[in-house]
């Protein structure tokens, strides 16, 4: 894929991360009922699409930024991986509606917090080439 047409779409793919966390916070404080059916959706994107990005940048990603001198931003999103993760098991576990529509409400707000702490600090320093191996990654199919 066109190098252009892989930064459109991770910045596309940004936003509709945004725009998705963003409807789940609005609707989990305006209806826990309706939160809660949002759970399945929700659990799927953070095990597939969002844990394959998350893997993929520990792996791969973050020891190069260590390297560049970016130790404490690395260290800021690690903390937000395991948040993240630890909220999907939350998400997971819930039985009740009222659980269920906080653990939807925390997890859309820590992909929010993540994702704009990650377009702040983390992908201005990555290299054209760098980019290139994490949308792929991100984008490939299956677990
Ligand atoms: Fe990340």
């Amino acid at each position: 894929m066109e190098f252009e047409r892989m930064m459109k779409q991770l910045f596309t793919e940004e936003d509709s991360a945004r725009a998705m966390a963003a409807r789940l916070m609005e609707i989990a404080q305006r209806d826990i009922h309706a939160a809660a059916q949002e759970r399945v959706s929700l659990l799927a994107f953070l095990r597939g699409p969002m844990e394959r990005h998350m893997a993929y940048e520990e792996a791969s990603m973050f020891p190069l930024l260590v390297e560049h001198g970016l130790g404490p931003e690395v260290e800021v999103a690690i903390k937000q991986h395991a948040a993240i993760r630890k909220e999907a098991e939350n998400l997971e576990a819930a039985t009740t509606d009222e659980a269920t529509a906080r653990a939807v409400y925390l997890a859309a707000r820590l992909m929010m917090h993540h994702t704009n702490f990650e377009g702040d600090y983390i992908y201005p320093e990555l290299s054209r080439t760098e980019w290139h191996n994490l949308v792929k990654a991100t984008m490939t199919t299956g677990e």
